[in-house]
């Protein structure tokens, strides 16, 4: 009951938010905290694609993805003319390790440009050859998150990645092998899957710990207007009767191996956090698709990629759209995001927004704690047993806006 009332309440706050204002002053905003900022850089190509994802992927075109990651690197480069500086970097995808050796040169520069600690990139199973693992640390890859969804075969069918990406007695093998090899090796799962059981999914969380793998992202299925459309031709209809069961069963199992370090992420002691939007305040979006969030603007880089390398090609930089928040919208969003990574320091609320801080969040505040989401002890308020999957509620609906946005930006 309460979960629909949040579903209901939170899809409509998010799908207002994501009202951006195509070609309006798209310019690019001035980070507060320009020493620790993330870089995220985007790679959406993908060999086959999976009808159940709704990010930014295309189809993998050998000549068009050397041009992306040249524009890519000219779009790098307009950073840092214009003096930002980022501490760590995200590349996420689409599939970022599908041509390598782009991937290496573009990841040479960002570290050449900035002063950059710590790099995460995200891969699929089959490209977990000992060749690319070599490339990665050399390049210092710090943590390597791979794409597992489920080990059970018959799932990894239904949803067309069996054939590319391996059994999930192969993912589980090459998993195994490489564990160990970087500061952080994360496995991506996804539940809720309308095909999916208890026993398949209790299964996989066995296969999971089995693997010794330093982190558990376990994401709840997500799907745009369009996907849904999709998922229902090859796994079923969607529902989410079942998730709370699923996301307790998930919660249970892994207890004893790792800790929450979000609401959805699992990870074992000394692991870094997967989520960059916990761990940073404030991100630049370089990539085609992009979204970054600096100084309460929030921009979006086109979508067409074509288009993309040629604004680079011009020496413009590739932005669509913006949006502006209210301070209010401002701490909603640290609200959100903050409690995601389990907890909210009123003294963090206090620094960037004045004494008056937590005056903007007093209804959001009022309503977790009576709903017994939030516990408060010493300036600083906890997520509650119940509060985590809360928070996977409103993060699944986050995302889903993202791609609603995302899906109306490409006219599907
Ligand atoms: C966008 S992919 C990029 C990396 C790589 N291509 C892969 O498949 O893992 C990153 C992760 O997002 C998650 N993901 C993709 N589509 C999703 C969806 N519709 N709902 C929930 N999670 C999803 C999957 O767990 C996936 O591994
Ligand atoms: S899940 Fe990964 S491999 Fe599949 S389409 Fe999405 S980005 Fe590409």
């Amino acid at each position: 009951m309460i979960g629909k009332l949040i579903t209901e309440v939170t899809k409509w706050e998010f799908s207002r938010a994501m009202r951006f204002t195509e070609g309006v002053d798209a310019s690019l905003p001035r980070g507060k905290t320009n020493h620790g900022m993330l870089l995220y850089l985007h790679i959406p190509f993908c060999e086959s694609l999976c009808p159940y994802c709704s990010f930014n992927r295309v189809l993998f075109d050998k000549d068009l993805c050397q041009k992306y990651h040249s524009a890519l690197r000219k779009e790098i480069q307009l950073y840092k003319d214009k003096d930002y500086n980022f501490t760590s970097v995200y590349v996420g995808g689409g599939t970022p390790t599908i041509m390598m050796d782009e991937l290496e040169k573009t990841l040479l520069l960002a570290a050449d440009c900035f002063s950059i600690r710590e790099i995460s990139v995200e891969t699929n199973p089959n490209h977990l050859t000992q060749e690319n693992v070599d490339i990665l640390k050399k390049i210092g890859i710090n943590r390597l998150s791979v794409g597992v969804q489920s080990f059970d075969d018959g799932l990894l069918k239904a949803m067309g990645r069996y054939e590319k990406y391996g059994s999930g007695n192969m993912i589980a093998g090459r998993i195994a092998e490489i564990s160990g090899q970087f500061d952080t090796l994360n496995a991506d799962m996804i539940f809720n899957f309308p095909v999916q059981t208890e026993e398949t999914l209790d299964r996989d969380l066995d296969i999971l710990i089995n693997t010794g793998v330093d982190q558990v992202t376990y994401y709840p299925l997500m799907v745009s207007e369009s996907t849904r459309r999709k998922v229902k031709k090859t796994l079923g209809i969607v529902d989410y009767r079942k998730e709370k069961r699923f996301y307790q069963l998930i919660s249970k199992k892994l207890a004893p191996y790792y800790r929450f370090s979000s609401a959805w992420c699992f990870s074992r002691r000394g692991t870094m956090v997967d989520e960059y939007i916990v761990d940073y305040d404030e991100y630049a979006g370089l990539g085609s698709g992009s979204i970054g969030y600096m100084d309460g603007r929030s921009y979006a880089n086109t979508f067409d990629i074509p288009q993309y390398i040629e604004m680079l090609d011009r020496g413009e930089l590739p932005l669509m759209a913006a949006r502006d928040f209210t301070p209010t919208q401002q701490a909603r969003y640290d609200f959100l995001m903050k409690l995601f990574g389990l907890k909210l320091d009123i003294s963090f609320l206090r620094k960037k927004y004045g004494g008056g801080g937590i005056g903007h969040l007093w209804r959001e505040i009022f309503a977790f704690m009576l709903t017994g989401g939030l516990r408060y002890k010493r300036g600083t308020f906890y997520l509650t047993d119940r509060g985590r999957y809360y928070w996977v509620i409103m993060m699944r609906e986050f995302f889903t806006a993202v791609n609603n946005f995302r899906d109306f930006c490409l006219g599907r």
